[in-house]
């Protein structure tokens, strides 16, 4: 029997670094960028398996320590969490979301093999049981992560996220039209949180400052973002990637996409994940969404989606 599981790409629309230190931020799944898992249940021990890999990543034992890699890490608290002893079938994994951008890609190939392997045993994962055992494996990716992003990929909702506090959905009613621009470059999450936190240490009291005055902006989008006010959304995003490039995380890449995007009429733009390098987020009305989309690529950007993200539930 064979199937195939998934789950979206993300982008931090507001609140990315000050989320670490207990501020609210938003976080939005980005639905047509998906990373899949193929699977085929057989009888061989269970091997994961790349896309564009002849050897597998790794066969599955069924014993031993916690393994430090993250997909093996995975697999075992996933088999942990079904007590089971063998796994058998042959599963590979394969993404669109681009590696170490800020959208996700980890928290995503994380939960389509998660929920792979739930179909392979034919047990039933719910949404957040998978988002525990994805938050375990992020912690392997970026060493102290908030949780907001296993949290918008594996439920695949927008979410006003607090760490530790009860899940908080919003509500999309009217749709944010987005621009997401890539610049090509690389850069990991965990570095740009250890420069964050290297920066708390030695500078306290700025850095508390910029961290909480980003948190606030979290605090007045909701609303902008439930009612899709984009002016009003757009300038409250400007100015947090304003307060992030204060905070060290931003690059000239960056800057010269946000950049771009607002000469082009962009009601707004930030950078979105971890920064340095990565995505820039632009918010857009539907209008402008293709000047914006061409300014972009003619500023240096590698790759632009456009999405319109909208509650499900809710009608356009
Ligand atoms: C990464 O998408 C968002 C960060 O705030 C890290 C985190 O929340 O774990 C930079």
């Amino acid at each position: 029997m064979t199937g195939q599981t998934s789950a979206p790409a993300k982008v931090i629309l507001v609140g990315e670094h000050a989320v670490v230190y207990g501020m609210p931020a938003i976080a939005l799944p980005l639905s047509q960028v998906r990373a899949y898992a193929d699977y085929d249940i057989c009888d061989h021990a269970l091997s994961v398996h790349a896309e564009q890999d002849s050897q597998p990543l790794f066969r599955w034992s069924g014993n031993g320590e916690a393994p430090q890699d993250p997909l093996a890490a995975l697999v075992q608290l996933t088999a942990r969490h079904f007590g089971a002893s063998q796994l058998r079938g042959k599963i590979t994994i394969r993404s669109d979301i681009p590696i170490a951008s800020g959208l996700g890609s980890g928290a995503a190939v994380s939960a389509a093999l998660g929920r792979a392997l739930a179909a392979i045993l034919k047990r039933d994962l719910p949404d957040g049981a998978l988002n525990d055992i994805v938050y375990e494996v992020e912690k392997l990716h970026h060493g102290t992560p908030s949780g907001i992003d296993n949290t918008v990929v594996v439920h695949e909702k927008p979410v006003y996220y607090i760490k530790g506090k009860t899940l908080d959905f919003i509500r999309i009613t009217a749709p944010l039209h987005l621009v997401v621009a890539d610049t090509g470059i690389a850069a990991l999450t965990r570095e740009t949180v250890s420069h964050v936190r290297e920066r708390f240490r030695s500078q306290r009291r700025q850095t508390r400052a910029l961290l909480e005055n980003i948190g606030a902006l979290a605090k007045q989008a909701r609303s902008l973002v439930e009612t899709g006010e984009s002016w009003q959304l757009g300038e409250l995003m400007t100015r947090n990637h304003e307060l992030l490039r204060q905070l060290g995380v931003s690059s000239d890449a960056l800057d010269r996409l946000v950049e771009a995007a607002l000469v082009a009429g962009a009601c707004g733009a930030k950078l979105s994940g971890g920064g340095r390098g990565g995505n820039i987020i632009a918010l857009v009305d539907e209008n402008t969404m293709p000047t914006v989309q061409a300014a972009l690529l003619t500023a240096g950007a590698k790759q632009v989606i456009t999405s319109s993200v909208i509650e499900k539930s809710a009608s356009l």
